[in-house]
């Protein structure tokens, strides 16, 4: 903060004490609302009806608003008055979403709503003016449903190679659908990307190679979401769609301005369980994107385009397709005698030291022994371990913060870790931790310094270490499972968690985390989502005074008889007739105003 008028001066808050696992509503600091946006089941185009809880369909939900939502952007047009939402559509939580059934037709349809309530959805959204919360817009030009069946072209090294060939698609370039994309990052020329994250829930497995092993260990003679029952491609143990699988785990990329351009799936940058990709662009134009592989053990990963970024939009649309895949190395600087694997600092006060970016591909070809640019990049996990890239605590987001260029990994927890490394300090790490990388031969180099900014956990418990970037713990919200991340336009990082709930029992939330100065570490929670959520997102506009989260699998341990949340219709939730259950939802929040009425705890009860 400075004075009056400075950045960040539309969004003070004092943290809020934080709620128990139990509440189910939205927790926002004093003087502050919230509204939803959009809710799963909300219709897109014209005709298409809202969501009904006992007599859903698939071609109703082809044209609403998906399910669980990671991904989010807000991306206001030059007026301000108009922009578009754009938000994928992770996975399904069938338990909440239909009464239990056993009739074959019936858990058909139930496939095939799922299949479409999956992908991504871009809406259009309107306001009165700067400051002012956003209403989407149904049946706009630019509004998109985009699910498991929406055609897309791969480009780069691996398309077109034998890896991605299927009876469907013998040319193995066009891919029918995008399945559990988790975060994503919004490109400096505009377009969103994606990554698919948990695929392997959605085939039918062999598991019979070593590349197949390595994503999914053990065979299988179903999937999580049985799309299996109704489209034989996800039945990997066929001789036709044995290859199904290598079409998953990518990023994507989605133009949210042109409703008609082809999305991409961009193998350059290679192939695993993608959390997301976030792009910024180097010293000398070229793009560079970080990207996390969410797993225990996994690693972390950096993209550098061959070409420039430049003014035209049609050039920039390609830039994926062509660069250099790196994976990291991390070397601590302390003795390794001092990791104890408790979190508990070394003699020199800090967990940190030098990396390296150990390259997997150069100009399109393999420079891993043994391993084909195609096989590199559709086995991108085997040729990491060939190279020695250090395992991390599940990186999840991984954002460059655009103020500084410092890269931020959010490494959600990993409680098989048995033997610590100064990079991951912690063995059994229950709640995560969070990384800061300092690239010390320029965004697109091969060398990075590194340290721990933050070893999460509740300060308060003293069987715990936690860790602040120095700031005193006693002053700092309780935080753990570290996920999505964002920025403000000051450049402190905000965190989104998931996990807060079965670790410290409390509610996942979202926190502000200065990275300057005297008030570098000290993280405050700035809003909680309701019971059994997690908080994904986010996205803050400070200098519009809104922050904006996307509210994911609300309730997911009830079910239709018993739900465990009503959010966000809490008073629906009890009118006489109405099935009504969780539903997950993009919420905005803004401060309170007299002409502007919010959802007041009092509407909602
Ligand atoms: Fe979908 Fe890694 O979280
Ligand atoms: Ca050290
Ligand atoms: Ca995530
Ligand atoms: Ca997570």
């Amino acid at each position: 903060g400075g004075k009056g008028g400075a950045r960040g001066a539309n969004l003070l808050f004092d943290a809020i004490a934080p709620v128990d696992n139990l509440v189910d509503d939205v927790t926002v600091p004093a003087g502050y609302t919230w509204r939803p946006i959009i809710r799963w089941g909300d219709p897109l185009f014209r005709g298409v009806p809202p969501l009904d809880f006992e007599n859903q369909s698939a071609e109703a939900q082809a044209g609403q608003f998906g399910y669980n939502c990671d991904y989010l952007d807000i991306i206001a047009d030059p007026s301000g008055r108009t922009g578009v939402l754009a938000a994928n559509h992770e996975y399904v939580n069938p338990g909440i979403m239909f009464a239990p059934s056993t009739d074959p037709a019936e858990l058909d349809e139930r496939a095939a709503i799922a299949k479409a309530a999956h992908g991504f959805s871009v809406v259009e959204l309107e306001r009165n003016g700067k400051r002012e919360p956003w209403t989407y817009v149904v049946g706009a030009r630019r509004n998109r449903r985009i699910t498991a069946d929406t055609m897309f072209e791969a480009t780069g090294p691996a398309a077109g190679s034998d890896l991605l060939r299927t009876a469907q698609d013998p040319q193995g370039r066009w891919i029918k659908g995008t399945l559990g994309n988790c975060a994503g990052g919004t490109t400096p020329w505009g377009t969103v990307l994606s990554g698919e994250e948990n695929f392997d829930g959605y085939f039918v497995w062999a598991a019979d190679t070593p590349g197949q092993k390595r994503i999914r260990s053990s065979a299988s003679t179903s999937s999580t979401y049985t799309f299996e029952r109704i489209d034989p491609r996800f039945n990997a143990r066929t001789p036709e769609f044995v290859n199904e699988p290598n079409r998953f785990g990518w990023i994507v990329e989605i133009d949210p301005q042109n409703p008609t351009s082809v999305p991409k799936k961009h193998t350059a940058l290679g192939r695993f369980k993608h959390e997301g990709a976030n792009v910024i662009v180097g010293e000398d134009g070229r793009a560079v994107a970080y990207m996390g592989d969410d797993q225990a053990d996994d690693y972390l990963y950096k993209f550098v385009s061959k070409n420039r970024v430049s003014g035209s939009r049609r050039k920039n649309l390609e830039l994926l397709s062509e660069g250099d895949l790196y994976v990291a190395r991390f070397t601590g600087d302390s003795p390794a005698s001092e990791i104890t694997g408790t979190g508990a600092l070394p003699a020199d006060g800090s967990f940190d030291g030098s990396g390296e970016w150990i390259p997997l591909t150069k100009g399109g070809r393999s420079v891993v022994p043994g391993f084909s640019a195609a096989e590199v990049l559709v086995h991108t996990r085997l040729a990491a371990d060939a190279v020695g890239a250090t395992k991390l605590d599940r990186p999840e987001d991984v954002e460059p913060n655009p103020k500084t260029g410092k890269v931020y990994v959010a490494l959600t927890n990993n409680t098989g870790r048995t033997v610590a490394d100064e990079a991951n300090p912690v063995v059994n790490n229950r709640y995560g931790h969070v990384l800061e990388l300092t690239e010390t031969a320029g965004q697109a180099g091969t060398r990075f310094a590194w340290n721990v900014l933050l070893l999460c956990g509740d300060p308060t418990n003293p069987d715990v270490s936690t860790y602040f970037a120095g700031f005193p713990k006693e002053l700092v919200s309780p935080i753990s499972c570290p996920d999505n991340l964002a920025f403000d336009s000051a450049g402190n990082l905000w965190i989104s968690t998931d996990g807060a709930p079965g670790t410290i029992a409390i509610d996942d939330g979202l926190y502000k985390v200065p990275l300057k100065g005297k008030d570098r570490g000290h993280v405050q929670l700035f809003l909680q989502v309701p019971r059994e959520a997690e908080t994904c997102g986010p996205v803050v506009h400070d200098e519009d005074g809104l922050v904006f989260v996307a509210v994911q699998h609300p309730g997911e341990n009830g079910s239709v008889a018993e739900p465990r949340s009503y959010f966000p219709d809490y008073a629906d939730a009890h009118a006489p007739g109405v099935v009504a259950g969780p539903r997950p939802t993009v919420i905005q929040v803004f401060q309170e105003r007299a002409d502007r009425p919010g959802r007041s705890r009092r509407d909602r009860r």
